[in-house]
């Protein structure tokens, strides 16, 4: 067997050193290059914690315009992908499309395939940030059979994003502030969450040498998942199921139950056991967001309820089970009109950033080797080749 550590889930594994992001599961604390989420998430916007991320400092003004002047250049897709799109079924679920998409842009851009070489690696996280939006906004476009529209570069990133999955060429589309504001930072709370599986899975990828495109879309695949970036949609779909609030303690009783499979999705977190810092912004910016648009959403009120029920409940209580970020973002995404197939797509635009930010760190670090997990062997000891006909 040899003389391996066996950590399955790798809960106390350090895979690497990163000097990206911070988290003190314990006290509930998240640092992006030692600024607290909070701070970021209410003063700062996607564009500046992306800076920082890929740059390890916020931008000064100068250093800011000239990044979102880049990644505004960088926000059209090759036409050919227009095509690309039309092989999908238009039920295809938008992170299909997007491991799809993303993948094949690894077909576009022969240059961005020498990683060893810094200017291309940023030039391929340029393309990969900005594209992102697009990508996602046509995924959507694509489904209900609308037009894809093309980026117009005097909006900013987010409301850019908006205008493309919203908009139609037909009409103008104004851009609201509250509900830019409230995407953005949603955005800003997912650009990046260190080790987590996703993450994991693109230095795994990349630190084989894969070309960028290729890792970030294995990202997407894993982010997929419903125990990590699923865990948005099926949240919301969890809260129209339970529907009313007097169908709550039900749900609870089987969250609670071993026999049942069922979670409360949107609770707990691997490395949070206090509370999640995200959801507590989150949780502020759900009232604004419902309040600015007008929307009454039965689901808010079953959210509310569900977690002050499940907060004070025992079982929650002793395994430390606090409600996660995506236990709130999914209502305010269906406020702001997402169907909750595109949750999941717009949790993985907003990681792009930690993404190719961590895949650039991997590279440029000399202590990095390939990625190469042992195993505890549990099959059959050696035994003869027998023939087909000679087995009983
Ligand atoms: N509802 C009911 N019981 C739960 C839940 C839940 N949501 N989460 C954990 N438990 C129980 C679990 O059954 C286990 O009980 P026991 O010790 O009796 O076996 C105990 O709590 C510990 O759970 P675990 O699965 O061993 O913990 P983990 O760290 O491996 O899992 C998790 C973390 C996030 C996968 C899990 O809490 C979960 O499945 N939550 C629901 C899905 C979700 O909301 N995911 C989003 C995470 S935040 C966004 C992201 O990072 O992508």
């Amino acid at each position: 067997t040899g003389m391996f550590t066996y950590d399955p889930g790798f809960t106390s594994t350090a895979s690497c050193e990163s000097a990206l992001t911070y988290i003190d599961g314990d006290e509930g604390v998240l640092l992006h290059r030692g600024y607290p989420i909070g701070q970021l998430a209410k003063e700062s916007s996607f564009m500046e914690v992306s800076y920082l991320l890929l740059n390890g400092e916020l931008p000064d003004r100068s250093e800011l315009d000239h990044f979102t002047y880049t990644i505004t250049r960088h926000t059209m897709l090759h036409e050919q992908l227009a095509t690309f799109y039309r092989g999908f079924r238009r039920d295809a679920h938008p992170m299909a499309i997007m491991c799809g998409v993303v993948g094949a842009l690894s077909a576009f851009y022969h240059d961005s395939a020498d990683i060893t070489d810094p200017h291309q690696r940023m030039v391929a996280s340029h393309r990969l940030i900005a594209k992102m939006p697009t990508i996602a906004a046509m995924a959507y476009k694509y489904s209900i059979g609308q037009p894809f529209l093309y980026p117009k570069n005097d909006l900013s990133y987010t409301g850019n994003f908006l205008r493309m999955t919203f908009g139609v060429p037909a009409e103008e589309y104004e851009v609201n502030p509250i509900v830019e504001k409230a995407m953005d930072r949603i955005f800003i709370l997912h650009a990046d969450h260190e080790q987590n599986a996703s993450t994991s899975t693109v230095r795994l990828a990349g630190s084989s040498g894969a070309n960028p495109f290729a890792c970030i879309a294995a990202g997407i695949a894993c982010l997929w998942g419903p125990a990590h970036g699923g865990a948005n949609e099926a949240a919301l779909n969890m809260l129209r199921e339970i529907g009313t609030v007097d169908r709550i303690p039900h749900y609870i009783d089987r969250a609670k139950d071993k026999n049942d499979p069922f979670r409360l999705m949107g609770f707990g977190h691997r490395v949070y056991k206090n509370y999640d810092p995200r959801a507590t912004v989150m949780q502020e910016t759900v009232r604004e967001v419902l309040s600015a648009l007008g929307v009454s959403d039965p689901v808010f009120d079953v959210a509310l309820r569900l977690e002050e029920l499940a907060l004070n409940d025992p079982y929650f209580i002793e395994k430390k089970l606090f409600p996660n970020v995506d236990f709130y973002s999914g209502v305010i995404l269906s406020a702001i009109g997402f169907p909750t197939t595109m949750f999941t797509a717009l949790f993985a635009l907003a990681r792009t950033v930690g993404w190719v930010a961590q895949w650039n760190e991997m590279i440029s670090d000399p202590a990095q080797k390939i990625g190469r997990p042992r195993q505890l062997y549990t099959g059959p000891v050696q035994r003869d080749y027998v023939p087909v006909d000679k087995r009983s």
